[in-house]
């Protein structure tokens, strides 16, 4: 699949372009903005169409077959942890809790990395403290730096380039790595994801397929729109819409029904088997009363979605020392919530959507963190609160029992 000159056209002319966005960097007037946009819209594809189709197909068999999806990785991904061992580090550990889903719940597993592009992130606060000072928010290696000064978190287009690289190293390795898992049915993927926010980038990587004519996101297999830029109107889903890959979408806790059908019906109105994942991140108790209408309601819409718990992103606290975190018991209790809701009304729970670190990271309280005073022993996350190995494997031996440890 090659870059065409209608590319370039069609992404400058996306019907996005004249859209709202939120949370896109201001760096229009930088210098180097448009040289940036012009070598990102020639630039190779990360990723191809026929791997994505293949993902796609594999999606739309999860809901006949059981079979689940894992899909984990850092917050924001860091461009100083790209080099071989760190990937491969990463890998290890996908494949880990990948193989103990498998066995413990006697189900095939495609894994999916948070990794190989997820380098931007959406901020609720446009700055943050550091000691007495305030800074603009890290925005992820792609906009601006975790360095805390005013001059490194200036957004810098060049930024985009350097992603770019940065993604292509891990693409490689990973696709590497799915030759060898893919001796193995039971062993799908890694495949690759990440949150589509910055719309200057993700617009130049969509590629026409020669063969078919469709376009395809190829900056990453799964892309998702989270929870701040789902507006259906809005350019991320308009985006996400134009193109061929499956595409996931979160959900937060002030969601309601026709908006989410909206959504829907924006991202998959042929409501076609393996295009759509629904990712609810509502909160232990929030998902109670938000999500079975949402379920209901999109049910009766006829759409054929993956459902996906990402038990992490409603259940973050300050704890006392003002470190991010996340209590263990809270997020096994979204994720043994989640999956009563969807099969209390005849839906497949397909599976867990985690922010998990490859090293031995105290960042979430539960297991070997017995409690906040231990948070700052190894807490190296540039965003949000990571589980460890252990955690991460607490909860997906909680999701295969169906209770609580100790319960
Ligand atoms: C994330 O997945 O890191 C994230 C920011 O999620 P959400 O859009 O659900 O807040
Ligand atoms: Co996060």
């Amino acid at each position: 699949m090659q870059p065409s000159s209608s590319t370039a056209d069609f992404t400058q002319l996306g019907p996005w372009a004249d859209m709202p966005a939120a949370q896109q960097p201001d760096w229009r007037d930088h210098a180097a903005y448009h040289a940036a946009c012009q070598r990102l819209a020639s630039a190779p594809p990360l990723v191809t169409a026929s791997e994505i189709r293949r993902l796609r197909w594999s999606l739309s068999r999860l809901m006949t077959t059981g079979a689940l999806l894992l899909q984990l990785g850092d917050c924001a991904e860091s461009f100083y942890e790209c080099a071989p061992r760190h990937i491969s580090e990463k890998l290890r550990v996908i494949d880990e809790l990948g193989d103990r889903f498998s066995e413990l719940t006697g189900q095939s597993v495609i894994r999916v990395g948070r990794m190989g592009g997820q380098f931007a992130k959406p901020r609720s606060q446009e700055t943050e403290r550091h000691g007495t000072l305030i800074m603009p928010s890290f925005r992820g290696h792609m906009i601006n730096s975790d360095i805390a000064t005013p001059a490194t978190r200036k957004p810098d287009p060049r930024r985009m380039l350097w992603a770019y690289d940065a993604s292509e190293k891990v693409q490689r390795a990973m696709q590497t790595h799915r030759r060898g898992n893919g001796r193995t049915a039971t062993m799908e993927g890694p495949w690759s994801s990440h949150e589509a926010l910055v719309i200057d980038y993700e617009s130049r990587l969509i590629r026409r397929d020669p063969d078919t004519d469709d376009l395809f996101l190829t900056s990453t297999h799964l892309p998702w729109v989270g929870e701040r830029t789902r507006r259906p109107a809005d350019a991320h889903v308009a985006l996400l819409s134009s193109v061929m890959n499956p595409v996931g979408c979160k959900i937060g806790p002030t969601a309601n029904p026709d908006e989410i059908l909206r959504v829907c019906e924006a991202l998959d109105p042929r409501r076609e088997p393996g295009r759509l994942v629904l990712i609810p991140r509502m909160g232990r108790d929030r998902i109670q009363e938000v999500l079975p209408p949402i379920v209901r309601c999109v049910a009766n819409a006829g759409h054929p979605v993956v459902w996906l718990s990402d038990p992490m992103h409603g259940n973050t606290v300050t704890s006392r020392l003002g470190l991010k975190t996340r209590h263990l018991t809270d997020v096994i209790t979204e994720a043994l919530r989640f999956r009563d809701i969807l099969e209390e009304n005849g839906q497949h729970a397909a599976g867990l959507h985690l922010e998990v670190a490859a090293d031995d990271v105290t960042e979430c309280i539960g297991g070997s963190v017995e409690n906040e005073d231990e948070l700052q022993r190894h807490y190296t996350s540039l965003c949000d609160p990571r589980l460890n190995v252990d955690q991460a494997g607490e909860l997906i031996e909680a999701w295969a029992k169906g209770t609580a440890p100790g319960s």
